[in-house]
C-alpha cells in the first residue's frame, strides 16, 4: 500500500490521512446515490483538470446510468499550499449545457473560489440542473452559496497530496491521501495549475 510517511523538500512531513480503501469505499456509496438520483436522466460530468482525474476515473466506473463526461482545466496561481483566488479557465467545455444535468466533479473544495467560479458560468449555460461532487471538503475554509449534495469526506483546513491533488505539481500519483504535518510546513512558493 505504499508509505505511510513521506518526506518533501528534505524537512516537510506528509502522513497517511485517507486510504486507498477508504476512498474506495466512499466512492462506491456516492456512486450508488448517483445512480439513484440520475436514474433516468443523462447527466454530464464535468471534471476539473487536473486534481480530479483520478476521482473522475475511479467514480465514473462505479457509474451504472447512461452519462457523458467532459473536462474544465483551471489555474490559480499563488504559493503551492494556498489558493491565490485568482481563478482562469485553460480548457473549455465541449459539451451543450443548456438544459442538461451537469455534475462537476472536484477533488477538494478548500476556499470555494474555483467552485464559484464553474458555478457562475455554468448557471449563464441555463443547465437543467447544477450539482457538485466532490470528494474532499474544507468545510470551514469553504464560502459556498449553493447546496453541496455529495461529499467524500469533511476534512479540516489542512493542505493535502495524493490521489490527484498535488504540491508543486508532484505527488499526483499517490494511491492513498496524505495530510501535512504542520509543524513541519515549510512554505515552499511556487505557481501552478489546479
Ligand atoms: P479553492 O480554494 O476551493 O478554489 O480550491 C482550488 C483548488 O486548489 C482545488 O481544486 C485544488 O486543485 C487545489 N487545492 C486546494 N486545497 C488543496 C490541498 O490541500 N492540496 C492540493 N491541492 C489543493
Ligand atoms: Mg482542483
Amino acid at each position: 500500500m505504499g508509505n505511510d510517511k513521506i518526506i518533501v523538500n528534505d524537512n516537510e512531513v506528509f502522513k497517511v490521512f485517507i486510504t486507498e480503501e477508504d476512498i474506495r469505499k466512499r466512492i462506491s456509496e456516492i456512486a450508488a446515490e448517483l445512480n439513484r438520483d440520475f436514474r433516468d436522466r443523462v447527466p454530464i460530468f464535468i471534471g476539473i483538470l487536473n486534481g480530479s482525474f483520478i476521482f473522475m476515473s475511479d467514480l465514473i466506473r462505479e457509474i451504472t446510468i447512461d452519462c457523458e463526461i467532459d473536462f474544465f482545466k483551471l489555474s490559480s496561481y499563488g504559493d503551492a499550499k494556498i489558493s491565490s483566488g485568482n481563478v482562469r479557465m485553460l480548457k473549455e467545455l465541449n459539451c451543450e449545457v443548456e438544459g442538461r444535468d451537469i455534475i462537476i466533479v472536484e477533488d477538494v473544495i478548500d476556499s470555494g473560489l474555483s467552485i464559484a467560479y464553474i458555478h457562475k458560468l455554468i448557471m449563464q449555460q441555463n443547465p437543467k440542473s447544477f450539482n457538485v461532487v466532490t470528494l474532499l471538503y474544507k468545510k470551514s475554509a469553504a464560502k459556498v452559496d449553493f447546496p453541496l449534495a455529495y461529499v467524500g469526506f469533511e476534512i479540516p483546513t489542512e493542505f493535502v497530496i495524493g490521489y490527484g491533488l498535488d504540491y508543486a505539481q508532484k505527488w499526483r500519483n499517490l494511491r492513498s491521501i496524505y495530510v501535512l504535518d504542520p509543524s513541519t510546513d515549510g512554505e515552499a512558493s511556487v505557481t501552478g495549475e489546479d
